[in-house]
């Protein structure tokens, strides 16, 4: 069992949350809220009902759902209201800083312009730093599923908003899609500016971890987890110090492990792998950041060490500057040294 102080201390941690793809973070209450001022009609009768359509078997499973649940965001405040409830979660969980995904061809393919999607999650993001002290990054992520070309266009469509985006990624559907199919965009993508990162290893072999790495020059790894089953990939992403942002909750419920006991997080942590926790599509997997930290202690019984390792490493994997990870470090210090293990 987990110490009642030991449970606080997760809690009030600060943290750095990197993988959270928004339109995850969608709660069945909100989406019901929006499915009715949209004037849209949905498969269930009631919010209880879709709650419990949320049981998936594989990746595919879950993105199927997921995707037609983004059905109801169609305003700029439909994506401001989303981020926004995603941003007082973390706030109350004690996120200072945040890298948020989002698929914007989810959205353009429906007919949803660009600038609409944007606009709303950048608003929230900018007001969360004064009302909610919490500072963050925008991510956007190519579907995998797509063609390049569409990619491109996305890519294209983006560079009007340059300055709001610091990374692109690749997500959706990971098995038949990898890397590099995508060489070109990356290579327009780091031309114009981006950074990158990729979902890799989640369903796929660790030859796509590889092909991220270097064909898609990624700055971090998306999820990672398959990579035990190749020891000198391991050797590498320890020297090169490459950051897994790994998602427990979302591995178990996806069924890439079996159980959270059966979880290679603190394997990752004791081969010296940079890692973090994180909550992926929190809405759809049973919990934020908190959650999956609490969750993974209990499991896998994670140290009051290894959980200021996993705080400080995803610090350490963000994009802030190095004066601004300094100052989020240095809390995070204040606060290990104000609540002595
Ligand atoms: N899109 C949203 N969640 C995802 C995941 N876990 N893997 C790939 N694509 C995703
Ligand atoms: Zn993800």
């Amino acid at each position: 069992m987990t110490p009642y102080n030991l449970i606080q201390f997760i809690r009030d941690l600060p943290k750095a949350e990197l993988h959270v793809h928004i339109e995850g973070t969608l709660e069945p209450e909100l989406l019901w809220e929006m499915a009715g001022r949209n004037r849209l009609t949905l498969r269930f009768h009631t919010v209880e009902e879709l709650r419990k359509a949320y049981s998936f078997h594989n990746l595919q499973s879950f993105l199927d759902i997921y995707y037609d649940g983004t059905r109801v965001l169609l305003s700029e405040q439909d994506f401001f209201d989303l981020t926004w409830a995603y941003l007082e979660r973390a706030a109350q969980q004690n996120v200072r800083h945040v890298e948020i995904f989002f698929d914007p061809q989810a959205h353009t393919d429906r007919g949803v312009p660009f600038e609409t999607v944007i606009r709303g999650i950048h608003r929230a993001l900018e007001e969360a730093i004064p009302r909610l002290r919490i500072s963050s990054k925008l991510i956007m992520c190519f579907l995998r599923h797509l063609t390049a070309e569409a990619a491109m266009q996305t890519l294209e469509a983006s560079l009007r908003f340059k300055n709001w985006i610091v990374a692109v990624g690749l997500d959706s559907s990971e098995l038949n899609h990898p890397p590099n199919k995508f060489v070109e965009v990356f290579q327009r993508a780091r031309a114009e500016g981006y950074l990158t990162v990729a979902h890799a290893g989640e369903e796929g072999p660790p030859d796509y971890i590889r092909q991220a790495l270097d064909l898609l020059n990624v700055s971090r790894i998306d999820h990672g987890v398959r990579c035990l089953e190749d020891p000198s990939l391991v050797q590498r992403l320890a020297r090169e110090r490459i950051p897994l942002t790994v998602c427990p909750l979302s591995n178990v419920k996806l069924r890439v492990f079996k159980s959270l006991e059966d979880h290679n997080l603190k394997k990752l942590l004791d081969l010296g792998l940079c890692v973090t926790v994180n909550s992926d599509d929190p809405a759809y997997f049973g919990g934020y950041i908190t959650e999956n930290l609490l969750a993974s202690q209990k499991a896998l019984g994670l140290t009051r060490h290894d959980l200021y390792t996993l705080a400080r490493n995803a610090f350490e994997a963000s994009f802030l500057r190095a004066d601004e990870k300094q100052r989020l470090i240095a809390e995070l210090d204040r606060f290990m040294a104000a609540h002595p293990g």
